[in-house]
């Protein structure tokens, strides 16, 4: 007998190749497409596609959801085909497992619950989405908590009785929708997020975001349950999208380009506890264990923006981009993106950008900016590592003020201070705006205008001119200006825009392309657009006018989101 075990301990040993980086850190390789890896505290197997066989406190997390997966464009299609301890330290080791596409590390650190992870690209093809997710054992996982929501996630019996009524999104009997688009965020505002239960946790924290692309607007998805992913509880990584909440783009990525890392954390399910943690990393990024020159080549950049009115660019959006200034910061993801915002006397600065020559971009945020509809650009500054460009004043231009005859909420590329516009996230609120509306400049709100427009009827601007007279008959030829902003539209809403009744503009899907905010439960901005009417004196009465807005189409949960609406006599 004890002949019989010793055969079969060599037998095993034999099939086994173990890499031991040290006790307590491991990577071990079970066949040519298994591994198992972790430390005391947890481990995991990997297989060809999926990881599963989560330890942790006791218990196994994945049970009979999907476990971890990786892919572009919403699949699962990497394929890992090998695995390696690539470098390690006294209390870490980076295991890194290649496919066609790349390469996902895990750096597992003795005594921390999770590991790092991330991505270095070398043959993605152009793409809208990358991402890693978890799809975790929902009896164990039942909350989502993003810096938005912390709720329990809809139970998966929910979707039983639902009704389908659009992409990712169901209606239940009572009326009401469940979409995984509720639980989306806006990606540089988090502070971290995940899904927990009584007795664990699994978070993301992503103390460093350049590698998130585009700018402040930035929006994707974060935790969730769905009928696709069978009631699984859902915990996504998404590090790269150009495709949700905009007018998507695919974008070429350069080989070599690291997304990460950010930490995978796991714990008790306090959210206190992964609040702490969150706060830990981020005065420890950029992480001093990355053994790549790019990622610890870093710089500063400071300077201050003045309008050409001569006041400071307070408070605005202060965004470091591509150097193709006409390309859309929305869909800029090729390379490394930063945001910030302008004090009170429009100064910036920026530490930890990754050395390399960017596009400054800013734009009014609201507040003391509220009526500039303008923006600032420019192309070519060049961040050098272990120093500050000091960009010192930069004059951002703005048109000569015309006499304001009334403005309706703020430009900053937002629907906030609408009704219903701003957080939190929720399908099918586009309904609730009414058909019909009347606003008189001087005693409405801003608060009385609805964040988004869908319904068929004519919302209508009553402003009365009987005190301008002045100005309209010493103009003679003069004009106004009319310029309406919006935070965002989804097609094939059209609406015809009117002065005392006459046309003056249609907008629709002919003008504009359309994003898929407005649908996914997006209520305060999607992609920002912006046009400009010349009004003739001729259409304009010494009393009262009306701007109307009139839908002519309706196309449910689409529509226009309103930014802002502006009338100048220049
Ligand atoms: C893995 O091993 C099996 C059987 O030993 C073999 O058929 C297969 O080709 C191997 N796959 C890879 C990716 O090496
Ligand atoms: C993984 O963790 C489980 C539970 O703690 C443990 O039983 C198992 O031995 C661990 N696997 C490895 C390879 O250490
Ligand atoms: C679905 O609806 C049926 C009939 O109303 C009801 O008996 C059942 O309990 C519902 N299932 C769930 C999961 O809500
Ligand atoms: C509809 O039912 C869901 C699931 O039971 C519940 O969470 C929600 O509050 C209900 N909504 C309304 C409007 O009653
Ligand atoms: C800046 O303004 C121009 C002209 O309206 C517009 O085309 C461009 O998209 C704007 N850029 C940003 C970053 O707002
Ligand atoms: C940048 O340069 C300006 C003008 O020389 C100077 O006033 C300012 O203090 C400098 N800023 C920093 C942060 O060094
Ligand atoms: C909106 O106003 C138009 C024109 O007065 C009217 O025909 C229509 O019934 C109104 N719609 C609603 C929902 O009240
Ligand atoms: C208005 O335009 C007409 C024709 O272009 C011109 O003759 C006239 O002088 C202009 N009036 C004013 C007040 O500028």
């Amino acid at each position: 007998m004890p002949g019989h075990i010793l055969s079969s301990l060599i037998g095993f040993i034999a099939c086994v190749s173990p890499v031991f980086a040290n006790r307590r850190l491991f990577l071990e390789q079970i066949d040519n497409t298994t591994w198992t890896f972790g430390n005391d505290l947890w481990n995991v197997t990997q297989g060809a596609v999926y990881a599963s066989k989560l330890y942790f406190r006791g218990s196994e997390l994945v049970g009979s959801a999907a476990g971890h997966y990786m892919g572009y464009d919403g699949e699962n299609n990497f394929v890992w085909t090998s695995a390696a301890i690539t470098s390690q330290g006294k209390d870490y080791i980076d295991v890194g497992f290649s496919c066609e596409e790349g390469e996902l590390h895990w750096v597992i650190f003795d005594g921390l619950a999770g590991a790092y992870q991330y991505f270095i690209n070398r043959a993605l093809p152009d793409l809208s989405i990358l991402r890693t997710l978890w799809r975790l054992d929902p009896k164990l996982l039942l909350n989502g908590r993003t810096y938005l929501r912390d709720e329990p996630l809809p139970d998966f019996g929910l979707y039983q009785n639902a009704t389908k009524v659009q992409d990712e999104t169901w209606q239940l009997a009572n009326g009401s929708f469940i979409t995984k688009y509720d639980f989306s965020d806006y990606v540089r505002e988090r502070d971290f997020y995940g899904i927990y239960g009584p007795n664990v946790g699994s978070w993301y924290i992503h103390p460093g975001t350049d590698y998130y692309i585009s700018d402040h607007l930035s929006q994707t998805l974060t935790v969730c349950t769905s009928r696709v992913c069978h009631g699984d509880s859902v915990q996504l990584n998404v590090v790269q999208d150009t495709s949700h909440f905009r007018v998507g783009e695919k974008v070429a990525q350069p080989a070599g380009k690291i997304w990460g890392p950010w930490l995978w954390y796991l714990n008790d399910g306090a959210v206190e506890d992964a609040k702490r943690q969150a706060n830990n990393e981020l005065a420890k990024w950029p992480y001093p264990w990355l053994m790549d020159p790019a990622y610890q080549s870093r710089g500063g950049v400071t300077g201050q923006l003045t309008l050409s009115d001569g006041r400071p660019a307070s408070g605005a959006a202060v965004f470091f981009g591509d150097t193709d200034t006409t390309r859309r910061p929305s869909v800029q993801g090729r390379d490394y993106y930063y945001t910030t915002q302008a004090d009170h006397e429009g100064r910036f600065t920026l530490e930890n950008v990754r050395s390399g020559t960017y596009g400054l971009y800013a734009w009014s945020n609201g507040g003391a900016l509220a009526d500039v509809y303008t923006n600032f650009s420019k192309s070519s500054i060049n961040i050098a590592v272990g120093s500050t460009t000091n960009l010192s004043s930069l004059t951002w231009t703005v048109p000569d003020q015309g006499k304001r005859l009334f403005t309706i909420g703020d430009f900053d590329k937002k629907a906030l201070g609408f009704r219903n516009g701003g957080p939190p996230y929720q399908h099918g609120v586009s309904d609730r705006s009414p058909a019909n509306l009347t606003f008189t400049v001087g005693t409405s709100e801003v608060s009385d205008w609805y964040y988004a427009q869908s319904l068929v009827g004519t919302w209508t601007v009553e402003f009365d001119l009987a005190q301008e007279a002045l100005l309209l008959g010493a103009g003679g030829n003069g004009s106004a200006t009319l310029s309406l902003s919006f935070a965002g539209y989804s097609q094939s809403t059209a609406m015809d825009v009117t002065i005392n009744g006459q046309i003056i503009g249609s907008l629709g899907k002919d003008i504009f392309s359309s994003d898929p905010s407005l649908y996914r439960s997006g209520k305060t901005s999607g992609e920002w657009r912006f046009v400009q009417y010349r009004i003739p004196r001729a259409i304009l009465k010494e009393d009262v006018n009306t701007l109307g807005f009139t839908v002519t189409r309706y196309t449910q949960w689409r529509g226009f989101m309103w930014d802002s609406i502006m009338l100048e006599w220049k």
